[in-house]
Order: C-alpha cells, then structure tokens, then sequence
C-alpha cells in the first residue's frame, strides 16, 4: 500500500459527522503511550471516537491502549488526543501506523505532542523521570526499514527529510518553563537520545549495550515512525519519554562453565535470581507518574503561541 491509497477523505468525512464544530479543528495533538491514557483527563467537551469506526484506522492490541481518539478542551484550546497506537511489533505496515497523523495534520494541527515509555540505558536517568527527547536514533531506519521508504506521494514533501531538526526548540523550551511554573525542580528532568527499535522482544544484554555505545540514553518500540510523519507534514514535534524500567546491560557474564567446575570440586554453588523486564512494571510506573506528564503536558498547551 502507498500513502495514495489511504482513506483520508472518508476518515475526515466520519470524523466531521461525529465531532462539533468547536472541536474539529484541533490546534495541537497528543499521542498516549503506554499507561499514558489519563493526559487526555484534562480534556473537557470531549467527544470520544473508536478508532473502529474511522476509515483506515488500526485497533492496538496492547494491553493499557485505549483505542480512542478524543477530541477536546485543554482550557479553551481545541485539542485531539489519540488514546492508543500502533506499533510495529504489532504486524502493522508502516504508512497505517502514520496515518493517525497525517489525519490530525489535515485537521488542522501544528503541533504534535508524542508520549512514551521507555527503558533507560543512561546510570544518570533513573525509573520515574521524564525525558524530553532531543534526537533519535532510528534502528530500522539504518537497517531497510525506514518507516518513510517509498514511493514519494505528495510532492509537497520533500524526499529527503532532515531529521536534525525533528525536535522543537521552542516546544521543548515552553516544556521546561511549564515545569518551573509547575514548582517542580528541573533537575528532575532529562534530555535525552531515544532509540527505537521495532520489538516485540526486549533488548537483549548484548543489543543493550550496543545502543548504549551508539548515544542512546532510552530505548523504546514506538514515536520515531509518527514524530518522522509528522515532520513530513510540517508539524513542530515535541516527544515526552517516561522511564519505566532500567535496561538489565551486567557488565559481565555469568559463567556457568566456572559453576560446574565448582560444583565438580564440591563446592555449594548458587542460583541467582534473574532479573528481567514485564509489561506489567511498564504499566504501574506509567499510572504513577501519568498525573505529573498530564498537568505539565495541560500547561505546556495554554503555552503554545
Ligand atoms: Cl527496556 N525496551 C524497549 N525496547 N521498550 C521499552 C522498554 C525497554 N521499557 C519500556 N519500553
């Protein structure tokens, strides 16, 4: 499929009998990641659509995804939210999981606020913190799988995209000023590089490490392909990153081949506990600190000019 032959016009057309006039028009969008879903609890008049009934959108299958598009007030700012996104460990062709976005971009927004959760591979970005992402480093994108690979459907878009550029300055300097006035520290927030990668699987030690040498201070499977669509579509970008987990990267290996000569010469070996990453912790550090992302996430919108 080529971006051509995406539904645009019947997607606007249902989504134009369904939300008001007041809200149709949405200045900025928001997209919810992973236990991220409560931002959209700043809202008020909001209309919530299933991405069911909108032409050429998918359903996510995560856990946690509310498979919603919401439109709203954040104060008296129209706003659209998507509540849930596609990934692509989900199966999904890329220019699907893009299309939400090229959608609110035909509805008017210009400017795209992008949330996720991440595993952190930098010692100096504990669990907990939010980091405001200032570049990316795309593994597919290096690998053959960049999302934007093929033919080039609107000749208004540039065919070489420059992604130096793909993170405001401006949004993410409006961001730290909403947390001064907020009255928290900003010492308490990072920025930082996010690697995407395309999962389903967790980073294994050795695939850990690699991103770690390559820059990346986080690492996750989702943002890079709708921040990539979004500059496509002339939109300015700010990506907020919630650390939920540390990336397990043990400086050594564990021998087991050292174990068993041990255990040969008689000596009591132990079985160490291994540690490893759940969806589950993802969702519970996501819950906790979602009301902190949504107030400064509510303020950074009254912000923008
Ligand atoms: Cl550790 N890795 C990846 N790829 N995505 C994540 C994550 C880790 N933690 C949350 N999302």
């Amino acid at each position: 499929m080529t971006d051509a032959q995406l539904p645009f016009a019947a997607a606007l057309e249902s989504l134009a009998k369904c939300v008001p006039q007041n809200l149709i028009r949405p200045k900025v969008g928001i997209i919810c990641g992973s236990g991220l879903s409560t931002l959209a609890a700043s809202l008020t008049d909001t209309v919530y659509v299933p991405y069911g009934e909108i032409p050429g959108f998918l359903i996510s299958t995560v856990d946690g995804h509310k498979n919603s598009l919401v439109f709203g007030l954040c104060g008296d700012v129209p706003v659209v939210a998507m509540l849930g996104r596609f990934h692509a460990y989900e199966g999904y062709p890329f220019q699907k999981i893009m299309f939400p976005v090229r959608v609110m971009a035909r509805l008017g927004v210009k400017n795209l606020i992008v949330t996720n959760a991440s595993g952190s591979l930098n010692p100096n970005i504990p669990v907990g913190t939010i980091v405001v992402l200032h570049d990316h480093l795309g593994i597919p994108n290096l690998s053959g799988f960049n999302p934007l690979l093929g033919p080039q459907h609107d000749k208004k878009i540039p065919r070489f995209l420059p992604t130096s550029n793909a993170y405001s300055t401006s949004l993410r300097r409006l961001f730290f000023h909403a947390v001064h006035e907020l009255g928290f520290n900003l010492d308490d927030f990072a920025e930082g590089t996010y690697a995407w990668v395309s999962g389903p699987t967790y980073e294994s030690p050795a695939e850990g490490r690699f991103i770690r040498a390559a820059g990346a201070d986080v690492v996750g499977m989702s943002t890079v392909p709708e921040v990539l669509a979004a500059k496509e579509e002339g939109l300015e970008v700010i990506a907020l990153s919630l650390v939920t987990n540390f990336v397990i990267i043990p400086d050594t290996y564990r021998s087991i081949k050292a174990e068993v000569k041990a255990q040969l010469e008689g000596k009591i070996v132990e079985d160490p506990l291994q540690p490893v990453v759940s969806h589950q912790e993802v969702l519970e550090i996501g819950l906790k600190k979602a009301e902190i992302m949504r107030a400064i996430v509510e303020r950074v919108v009254q912000k923008i000019p």
